[in-house]
């Protein structure tokens, strides 16, 4: 069994574009002062940064929950919102819903998503139309799956 070390949630607002990515921010900062490997560190910014942004984008708001095991770090972002009604599209690199508002802004490559999973070594993408979506992500400390 691993053993919990920290734990720290996080309560994310839909539409906040002003304070998008300061959650994100506040983790990589975090990890940093604990010394965790750079490249971890990385990854879970990635994670959290893009699941982060599209809770801005997409949904109403959200928690977010960050473990830190002796084993792994996990997060988790819960939010209340649409959902997403084909979650197999949305996996897709380069598929989109974002507003040409977004895009201005940079965002809406339809690569998020992507990303979370492929900076992940545990995905799970969670999702009920008009309830919300719950995205989970686990990433070892050792570097190894
Ligand atoms: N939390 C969410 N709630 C509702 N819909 C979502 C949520 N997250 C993603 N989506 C839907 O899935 C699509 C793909 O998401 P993804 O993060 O991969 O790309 P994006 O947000 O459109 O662009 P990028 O992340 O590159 O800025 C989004 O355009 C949106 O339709
Ligand atoms: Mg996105």
């Amino acid at each position: 069994m691993s053993e919990e070390l920290l734990s720290r949630s996080f309560t994310l607002r839909g539409r906040d574009f002003d304070k998008g990515g300061e959650t994100s921010t506040e983790i990589k900062t975090l990890l940093k002062k604990l010394e965790i490997d750079p490249q971890v560190i990385r990854r879970v910014v990635v994670v959290s940064f893009e699941a982060e942004m599209n809770v801005v984008m997409y949904a109403k708001e959200a928690t977010l929950t960050f473990v830190l095991t002796d084993d792994d770090i996990s997060i988790e972002v819960a939010d209340r919102g649409p959902g997403i009604p084909d979650t197999k599209l949305a996996m897709e690199e380069g598929w989109s819903t974002a507003t040409d508002e977004m895009r201005e802004m940079g965002f809406g490559f339809g690569m998020g998503l992507p990303n979370i999973k492929r900076h992940s070594d545990f995905f799970d993408l969670h999702t009920e139309v008009g309830v919300g979506t719950t995205v989970t992500s686990r990433i070892m400390l050792d570097g190894r799956g």
